[in-house]
């Protein structure tokens, strides 16, 4: 391609996106396709084109299949899954990103990408309140951030012979870490790719507005102890996955200073509400963890893939991950990626969250952020206004509810009328997600299963919440007048 057809299909496809992200309120939020038809549309048998083909053709092909047959998450009435609606200047960036292309491994591949990633690091600790002088890097996303954060905790709690020695050879009883059950499954990928096995998970029990019992950690702590078994992480929520919640990180702080426990926060959803002001008392204890996972994919609305582990102390990054082969002979004094974490080659990931932190700046993000609470907050208390919708929980930007025929309101608690309910809003959801109106999500809450609505949207407006009501009991009648058993009538 020269420079000038680059020009040119360049032009077009921003053209093109442009049109696309004005249409994009008006575009079905999930496309409806089955499987089966993308099967039919996109064979993975077709043979690979045997000559080229021009790529402005390619480029309006390729637009015209997305738009028609994607589920979009800068969709406003996206309320699923926490992935964001990507900022513009973020999609740019991932343009610029690949255009420079520097590997982000070592200094000497990338000297003013390696800087921008630096200085990215410690403006998203400052955001939250971290502190400043911590070691840090651009990840895929939350699981990999958060493995990072264990693979440090797991190296400087036991000591370096865990490197060449393995779990076998170190002493001190079987590992343990602590969680909530409500804590995102990243954690048992970690303890079983860690070598940990699941069975190290110490799973603690939640309140009733799911947050972690402190008391049933600590108790779980001491017996492991009596035991014999080597207490070494606790993992304290900055807002779950499943309902926004918070855990009492400051008592989670404090347990871990009195058994000298690393402290790791997953904040990869909520950590960046840290920076609200309001919020931030709730997340008090999060600046005492040794490390923290948090993704700008998520909250900092950057495209994905974009997480990021912080780590209090620089050297557990350098002592958990880094080897010296003779074929790389970087500069000891540059900060070289390859040493901190788990790729070489990386990708200039921090570029699209460096250009967004700068067009919007801290305010910008604490504006978007408190604006994505209060809608589904607003939610909640639409929702407890209704005879046909009981609200179930709210935290940060999150709201879990059900649709509730009226007449079967005051039976809720009844068994049959229990599991009813349950399959009823399952019904539902998988409705919704067919109609392409709103796109949620579900929460299981106490055997309860809930539908689920996650704000990580700038996007998202007040209409789109005040209409959503109607449209859940609509459908909740609809399907109800079709399922409902007569043993229940
Ligand atoms: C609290 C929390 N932790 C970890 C993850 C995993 O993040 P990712 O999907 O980016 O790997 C999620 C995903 O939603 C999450 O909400």
């Amino acid at each position: 391609m020269s420079p000038e057809e680059f020009r040119q299909a360049g032009y077009r496809l921003v053209d093109r996106l442009a049109a696309f992200l004005e249409a994009l309120p008006d575009l079905p939020v999930t496309p409806g396709a089955t499987p089966g038809e993308m099967n039919r549309l996109l064979p993975p048998d077709t043979p690979l084109p045997g000559n080229g083909e021009d790529p402005e053709r390619i480029l309006d092909r390729t637009v015209d299949l997305l738009t028609k047959h994607s589920s979009f998450n800068g969709h406003p009435r996206f309320l699923a899954y926490i992935t964001s609606s990507p900022a513009p200047i973020g999609v740019l960036g991932e343009f610029l990103a690949a255009c420079m292309n520097p590997n982000v491994g070592a200094w000497i591949g990338s000297p003013a990408a390696t800087q921008i990633e630096a200085q990215t690091i410690q403006w998203l600790a400052s955001l939250i309140g971290y502190p400043s002088g911590c070691a840090g890097l651009f990840v895929s996303g939350g699981n990999v951030a958060n493995l990072t954060c264990f693979i440090a905790a797991r190296t400087a709690q036991v000591g370096d012979k865990l490197r060449s020695a393995g779990l076998a050879g170190t002493t001190g009883g079987r590992l343990r870490c602590y969680a909530a059950g409500e804590t995102h499954t990243w954690i048992q990928k970690a303890a079983d790719i860690c070598g940990l096995g699941t069975d190290a998970i110490r799973w603690i029990g939640v309140d009733r507005d799911q947050r972690m019992r402190v008391e049933e950690l600590g108790a779980q702590i001491e017996q492991d102890l009596q035991a014999g078994d080597r207490p070494f992480l606790v993992v304290g929520n900055a807002g779950t996955v499943s309902t926004g919640a918070i855990d009492p990180l400051q008592d989670l702080a404090t347990i871990c200073a009195e058994h000298n426990l690393w402290f790791h926060v997953d904040g990869a959803y909520g950590g960046f509400a840290a920076a609200v002001p309001e919020i931030a008392a709730n997340m008090r204890g999060l600046e005492r963890a040794d490390s923290i996972a948090i993704d700008p994919h998520k909250w900092l609305y950057a495209p994905l893939e974009a997480g990021c582990a912080l780590v209090r102390d620089p050297r557990n990054l350098r002592e958990a991950f880094s080897y010296h082969p003779p074929y790389y002979t970087f500069d000891p004094r540059a900060i070289n990626y390859v040493d901190l974490g788990l790729q070489n080659s990386r990708g200039f990931r921090a570029l699209k969250v460096w250009l967004a932190l700068q067009h919007v700046g801290r305010e910008g993000y604490v504006r978007m952020i408190r604006d994505d609470i209060a809608l589904a907050r607003a939610f909640f208390d639409l929702a407890t206004e209704r005879d046909d919708l009981e609200p179930l929980a709210h935290s940060l930007s999150i709201t879990a509810f059900r649709y509730v025929p009226p007449d079967l309101k005051t039976r809720v608690g009844e068994a049959p009328v229990g599991s009813y309910l349950n399959s009823l809003n399952q019904r539902l959801r998988d409705r919704l997600e067919a109609g392409g109106d709103y796109f949620l999500s579900n929460a299981v809450i106490d055997g309860i299963y809930a539908l689920r609505l996650c704000v990580v949207n700038f996007r998202t407006s007040l209409e789109d919440m005040e209409r959503l009501p109607e449209v859940v009991a609509r459908l909740g009648s609809e399907l109800d007048g079709d399922l409902r058993p007569s043993s229940l009538a």
